[in-house]
C-alpha cells in the first residue's frame, strides 16, 4: 500500500528501503508490522539523542504550547539562548539560523561572496573539494564536487573551483587573491567517510590566511558530537572562520545554523533571511541537544563506544575478504566493501536481519548510530554485519 501511494502521490526521488517506520525509542525503531530494528542510521546523523528522548520531547511539547513559530520580526528567547550556546561551544562569533544543511551552506557562501567583493570586484572565487557534498540548492550544489549531482541542473553558479581532497598541492595550485573562500568537510560524509588529513586542513587555514579568504567548515554531518568531540575541527586544532551545522542540531527537528567569526560578520539588515530560521520550536530542541551533548561525560562515552565499534569492525576487516577498509572517527564510520559486494545490497540484507545502515561513496556501508548507544548495541550490530558478511 505504501509503495503504491508513493508512486501516486510522491515524486520518485528517494531510493527507499522497503519498510514503513512507525515509531522509535532510544536506538530502536519499529515498522508497521511491529518488527524492531537497531537504528545505525539515525535519520542520517540527525537523531543524536536517539528516538523519544524524554528531555527533548518535553522541551518540544512545552515550547509548542507557548509558541510554535514566531517571526524574525521579533526577538525570542530560545533563539538567543541557542545562538549563545552554539557560539560559546564552537568558534565564537555570531549565528544565523536556517532550516537545513543546504541552507546553512547557502548563507555561508553568500557571506563569502560579500566578504570578497567588498574588498575587490574580482574576489569571488570559491574552492571546494572533489567528492564533497554540501547540499542540493544551487549554491550548495555548485560547491558539491560530484558531477552526478550537478550535471542535470547546469548551468550552475559561476566562480567555483574544485581541488583534490587531502591534496595540499592541488589546493595550493587553485589559491589566488581572487579566492574569497574555501569550503571543506573535515570528514567527507556522502563521499564515503573520508577523514581529512591534518596537514590538508592546516594548509587550508594557512592558504586562506595568506590570500585573505574565509575558511568554511561544513560540519552538517560531522558536527554535534558525531566524531566524539562537539565539532570535528576540534580534533585537528584548525579553526574555521565559518562553521555550518544542521542535522543533529535539532535532534530531529529541522534546523541549520551558520556560526561566523568577526572577519566573516559581514551581513547587514536585508542581506539575508529566513521565515522559519531560528523559530522557537526548533531552537528549544537545539538547546536540549547542545546541553545534553556538553554535559557530564556524554562525549567521553561517545569516544569509548566508538573505540569499541572501531575495534570490532577492524576484526571484521581482518577476517572477511569483502571488507576493504574501515574508516571513521567517533560514531561516523564507513566500512568499504570490495566492488563485487554491493553496499546497497549489503544494507538491504542487514535491514532484513534487523539493523538499519545506509551507504555512501562508491561502495561503503555507513554507520551513523544515535550517540546514546552503548557497547551492547555495538555488539548486536556487529553480529548482524558479520552474519551478512558470512552470507
Ligand atoms: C556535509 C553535508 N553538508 C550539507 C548537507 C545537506 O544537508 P540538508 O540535507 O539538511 O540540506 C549534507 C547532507 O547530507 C551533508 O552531509
Amino acid at each position: 500500500l505504501t509503495e503504491q501511494a508513493e508512486k501516486a502521490y510522491l515524486m520518485d526521488i528517494y531510493k527507499r528501503f522497503p519498510i514503513t517506520i512507525k515509531h522509535g525509542k532510544g536506538a530502536r525503531v519499529w515498522d508497521e508490522d511491529g518488527r524492531c530494528y537497531l537504528d545505525f542510521t539515525a535519520g542520517i546523523a540527525v537523531n543524536v539523542l536517539g528516538h523519544g528522548h524524554p528531555k527533548l520531547v518535553n522541551a518540544i511539547k512545552s515550547q509548542a504550547e507557548r509558541a510554535i513559530h514566531v517571526s524574525n520580526l521579533y526577538w525570542t528567547e530560545p533563539q538567543i539562548a541557542l545562538a549563545k550556546l552554539l557560539s560559546t561551544n564552537s568558534i565564537g562569533g555570531k549565528v544565523f539560523f536556517a532550516n537545513s544543511g543546504a541552507e546553512a551552506n547557502e548563507a555561508a557562501l553568500k557571506i563569502a561572496r560579500k566578504f570578497g567583493r567588498s574588498q575587490n570586484e574580482s574576489k569571488y572565487r570559491i574552492i571546494s573539494a572533489h567528492n564533497s557534498f554540501h547540499g542540493r540548492t544551487y549554491g550548495a550544489l555548485t560547491a558539491t564536487g560530484q558531477p552526478k549531482y550537478r550535471k542535470p541542473f547546469e548551468p550552475l553558479l559561476e566562480g567555483f573551483d574544485y581541488v583534490e581532497y587531502n591534496d595540499v598541492g592541488s589546493l595550493e595550485s587553485k589559491m589566488s587573491p581572487d579566492v574569497c573562500a574555501v569550503i571543506l568537510e573535515p570528514i567527507q560524509g556522502e563521499g564515503g567517510i573520508v577523514p581529512a588529513r591534518r596537514e590538508f586542513l592546516e594548509a587550508a587555514r594557512r592558504l586562506c590566511d595568506k590570500y585573505n579568504a574565509l575558511l568554511i567548515f561544513d560540519e552538517v554531518q560531522t558536527g554535534m558530537g558525531r566524531t566524539g568531540k562537539l565539532f570535528a575541527y576540534q580534533h585537528y586544532d584548525v579553526t574555521p572562520d565559518i562553521l555550518t551545522v544542521a542535522k543533529g542540531l535539532g535532534g530531529g527537528v529541522p534546523i541549520g545554523a551558520v556560526v561566523a567569526n568577526e572577519r566573516a560578520d559581514v551581513l547587514e539588515p536585508g542581506d539575508h533571511g529566513s521565515t522559519f530560521g531560528g523559530n522557537p520550536l526548533a531552537c528549544a530542541a537545539g538547546i536540549v541537544v547542545l546541553e545534553e551533548l556538553t554535559s557530564g561525560t556524554f562525549l567521553k562515552r561517545v569516544q569509548e563506544v566508538s573505540h569499541h565499534l572501531l575495534e570490532r569492525l577492524k576484526e571484521l576487516e581482518e577476517t572477511y575478504e569483502a571488507v576493504v577498509e574501515v574508516r571513521g572517527m567517533g560514531l561516523i564510520v564507513g566500512m568499504e566493501l570490495k566492488e563485487e559486494f554491493n553496499a546497497l545490497e549489503f544494507a538491504t540484507k542487514a535491514l532484513k536481519e534487523g539493523l538499519l545502515v545506509t551507504v555512501s561513496g562508491k561502495n561503503t556501508v555507513r554507520l551513523l548510530p544515535p550517540l546514546i548507544i552503548d557497547e551492547a548495541d555495538v555488539d548486536e550490530a556487529v553480529e548482524i554485519l558479520e552474519k551478512v558478511l558470512r552470507g
